[in-house]
């Protein structure tokens, strides 16, 4: 905590700021404080529609604060922090299951974790329960928008047995991870992910389609992984697509995960790196 690093924007949509019907006093703060933030403006809901607010302000989307959560719509879409996959995932692990991600970072507890690529969180939720109160996550997020939602959804999501404390326990920072890990010193995270947009998206997934709005969408450069592979003091991880070019392509030769998985890990040990 504490750090400052360059913010990253990314996405070049328009939006304002502004409630659900009826908000209370701490919700219009909680917007007007958002619009501030983004300098972007904020509008009373009033009794108007998604799409009506919208054309009203002839914006591309909308930051709405409700009770229930703070969401980016856009054309449809809508993008909201949810622990939703990471609970499963946790559940698995306690029932004994392997989780591909874990075995392929061959992650203990009391290990820290450099997530370059936090999106929703899920990856990191589940690294942070495994690598446990000794352990240390940073997310790393180039999109201002999913940082500051998946940030603040991380540290006040209602309270839920195994998973609330580690997402309070995720460091998000908003910026491009080849300027935090240009600025780290050699073996600074036990472990360095990298799970970027598929460069051949998986339609399927509706959860994808939302973050699509709002990601920075740039494939990984060799150069990055080198810079990884000299600031990790283990390994360095990439998830991409099974069967996908970009393993071969960023000098992955280890890749691993379940069979029948539609995605797999790449795995490049650290050992014999010099600094
Ligand atoms: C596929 S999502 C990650 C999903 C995540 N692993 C999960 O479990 O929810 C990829 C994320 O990486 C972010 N990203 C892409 N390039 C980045 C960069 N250069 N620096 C920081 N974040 C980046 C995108 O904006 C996007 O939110």
């Amino acid at each position: 905590m504490g750090e400052t690093f360059p913010r990253k924007t990314v996405s070049c949509l328009s939006f304002i700021v502004t409630t659900s019907h009826r908000p209370t006093c701490v919700q219009t703060e909680a917007a007007k404080q958002l619009a501030s933030e983004f300098k972007v403006s904020f509008a009373e809901r009033s009794d108007l529609s998604v799409k009506d607010i919208t054309e009203k302000f002839g914006v591309d989307g909308l930051l709405v604060v409700s009770a229930q959560r703070t969401s980016f719509i856009c054309g449809g879409q809508e993008f909201f922090f949810h622990p939703g996959l990471a609970r499963l995932r946790i559940k698995e692990l306690k029932n004994g299951k392997a989780d591909q991600m874990i075995k392929a970072m061959s992650l203990m507890p009391g290990e820290s974790v450099l997530d370059c690529t936090l999106g929703p969180g899920a990856d990191a939720i589940v690294a942070s329960y495994v690598s446990g109160p000794n352990g240390r996550v940073t997310g790393l997020e180039a999109s201002p928008i999913i940082s500051v939602l998946v940030g603040s959804g991380l540290s006040t999501y209602p309270e839920e047995e195994d998973i609330t404390a580690a997402m309070r326990r995720i460091n998000v920072i908003n910026t491009d991870y080849r300027t935090y890990l240009s600025s780290l010193e050699p073996c600074s995270y036990d472990i360095i992910y990298f799970d970027p947009m598929f460069r051949a998206p998986r339609h399927k997934s509706p959860a994808m389609n939302s973050v699509r709005l709002l990601a920075d969408p740039a494939p990984v450069e060799k150069e990055t992984i080198n810079l990884a592979l000299r600031a990790a003091a283990k390994r360095v991880v990439l998830k991409e697509r099974r069967g996908s070019a970009e393993f071969e392509r960023l000098g992955f030769k280890h890749v691993v995960g379940g069979n029948y998985a539609p995605v797999a890990y790449g795995v490049m040990e650290r050992q014999g790196v010099l600094d």
